[in-house]
């Protein structure tokens, strides 16, 4: 779907639909639909439709223009719920909504007035930015595996947004954003949804290379072999239960004159598919375990978007990529793993490979990049399911502020994530008679253990966040912007904290 600016004074608009946000139980319309009410759409007043149109959230009234009416022949209006409960997700979902009805109607160019969002309690730009993110995220879906395409309907071609003068910056740049970002979630979703069996590690290395070539990024894909010889013993000894070759994928962004900075580091838990090893899961829903690599997908999901934006910072990716499957070679509980750091790890369960690879991963991002901050992001637990749900993410770290913006960054774009303690005596889980560390405690505080496994490997005075996505990185119901399947969630937190990054480059260090 082609996104359009069409300035003209309201009179010339031109459209198949028009798209109209309203609260529930409010006294009077919000002010540029009520302009529209008495001007252009004064039809509208005496539409049948409306009568029963409450504005719940979500809820839709498609009204009809007499014949006469060509140059716009129908209304959308589209519910956001009562004023005083007002959040960006309610705009992000109803536009979600207005736009999947469009494609039911095969209205191939609907629009959005700019004066839609007066009186949002939202700036302008931002309620652009939400209201197209959820327009093209909510019409997304994975089709490339079916050849049978009987339910083949066609999105609308273009999205006008009318506006009675040029948009101002801000707004302009809204809309690249916005593009930016669902691109990014659209990839992520895709690489998530897609079965292991397609979405290999090295299909992941093509996407990384792919994107590389787009956006001039630095591209390094390294492979058992020679991670073994870096030393990253952890990483080895789970790709090495798989006949599927492994790689660990580095993707940098460096714009001229930023080759130098301390980069943010994004690393992301590419487990191809989690059959849990010699610790093998229970066949129930294994299927889902194709999604265990969500968090390499989101970070190239940001990268999709950061490239896209052409952001002016330096920003790494690394994606320990490999399946944990239980062959001849695989690694076996019980074993010890001497790490990239340096320091052993006596493995009980094989199952909890994510926190295996990424340490790897963690402790060289901090030998090589001297970090501004560290932000991993993982499918790491179930136990981070059971404490938070399938809405809400967890975040941990060594690094309050870190923590805070990833907090604020999530909040302002629909993306939750609440803290989980880190305190250092959660380590006595984790102490091991015959090495460093165990990879894992009992069945307590599962979440947080993970976490302080983690943090074994990053060097105090390196900002770092641990993202555990595992219960919202997929959801089994259709809402809004976030069809049913992956949802791409993290992206755009990502993609966020890469723009907001303060010019500082750095963030203080807490601990
Ligand atoms: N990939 C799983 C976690 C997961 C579970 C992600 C459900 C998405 C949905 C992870 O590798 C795992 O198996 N974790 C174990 C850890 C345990 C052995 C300490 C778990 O959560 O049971
Ligand atoms: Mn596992
Ligand atoms: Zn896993």
């Amino acid at each position: 779907m082609l996104i359009e600016w069409q300035i003209a004074s309201v009179e010339d608009w031109h459209a198949d639909a028009i798209i109209f946000f309203v609260f529930e139980k409010a006294d009077a319309p919000l002010a540029g639909f009520r302009r529209y009410l008495e001007g252009k759409g004064s039809w509208l007043s005496g539409s049948a439709a409306l009568k029963d149109f409450q504005a719940k959230p979500n809820e839709m009234a498609v009204c009809y223009a007499p014949s006469e009416e060509k140059a716009i022949p129908r209304v959308i209006l589209v519910g956001l719920g009562p004023a005083d409960r007002f959040e960006s997700d309610k705009l992000k979902n109803a536009a979600a909504h207005a736009l999947r009805k469009c494609r039911e109607l095969n209205v191939a160019r609907p629009a959005i007035a700019m004066t839609a969002f007066e009186g949002l309690p939202l700036e302008s730009p931002a309620a652009l930015r939400e209201s197209l993110f959820g327009a093209v995220a909510g019409l997304h879906k994975f089709n490339e595996l079916k050849t049978r395409n009987s339910e083949a309907e066609s999105a609308p071609e273009t999205l006008f947004l009318l506006s009675e003068s040029e948009p101002d910056n801000p707004m302009a740049e809204a809309v690249n954003i916005a593009e930016s970002e669902s691109g990014g979630v659209m990839l992520a979703r895709d690489l998530t949804v897609s079965p292991s069996n397609r979405a290999t590690p090295a299909f992941l290395a093509e996407t990384a290379r792919q994107l590389a070539q787009k956006y001039s990024f630095k591209i390094e894909v390294i492979d058992l072999d020679s991670a073994v010889s870096m030393g990253m013993g952890a990483f080895a000894a789970v790709a090495r239960g798989s006949r599927e070759p492994a790689f660990i994928i580095i993707i940098e962004h460096a714009p001229p004159g930023t080759e130098n900075d301390p980069p943010l580091v994004f690393i992301g838990k590419g487990i191809t598919f989690d059959s849990g090893g010699i610790s093998l899961k229970s066949p129930d829903k294994l299927d889902a375990m194709k999604q265990d690599m969500a968090g390499a997908a989101s970070v190239l999901g940001a990268f999709e978007a950061i490239g896209r934006i052409g952001l002016k910072r330096r920003v790494v990716g690394i994606l320990p990529c490999t399946e944990n499957m239980p062959d001849g070679k695989a690694y076996k509980p019980g074993d010890v793993l001497k790490s990239f750091s340096g320091q052993t790890i006596e493995v009980i369960s094989t199952d909890a490979e994510g926190r295996v690879v990424l340490c790897d991963a963690i402790a060289y991002a901090a030998a090589k990049y001297s970090p501004a901050a560290i932000i991993d992001i993982a499918t790491l637990t179930g136990a981070c399911i059971i404490a938070l749900g399938n809405q809400v993410a967890a975040v941990l770290g060594n690094n309050e502020e870190l923590m805070d913006s990833v907090k604020q960054a999530g909040w302002d774009l629909g993306e939750k994530f609440w803290p989980l303690p880190l305190w250092d005596f959660y380590f006595e889980a984790l102490k091991s008679e015959v090495a460093d560390m165990k990879n894992v405690g009992d069945r307590s505080a599962g979440a947080i253990i993970g976490g302080i496994f983690l943090k074994q490997f990053v060097p105090r005075e390196v900002a770092w966040v641990h993202l555990d996505i595992a219960g919202t990185a997929w959801t089994d119901k259709d809402s809004g912007a976030t069809p049913r399947g992956a949802t791409g969630f993290g992206v755009r937190t990502l993609f966020e904290i890469a723009r907001r990054w303060p010019e500082s480059q750095a963030w203080g260090i807490i601990e």
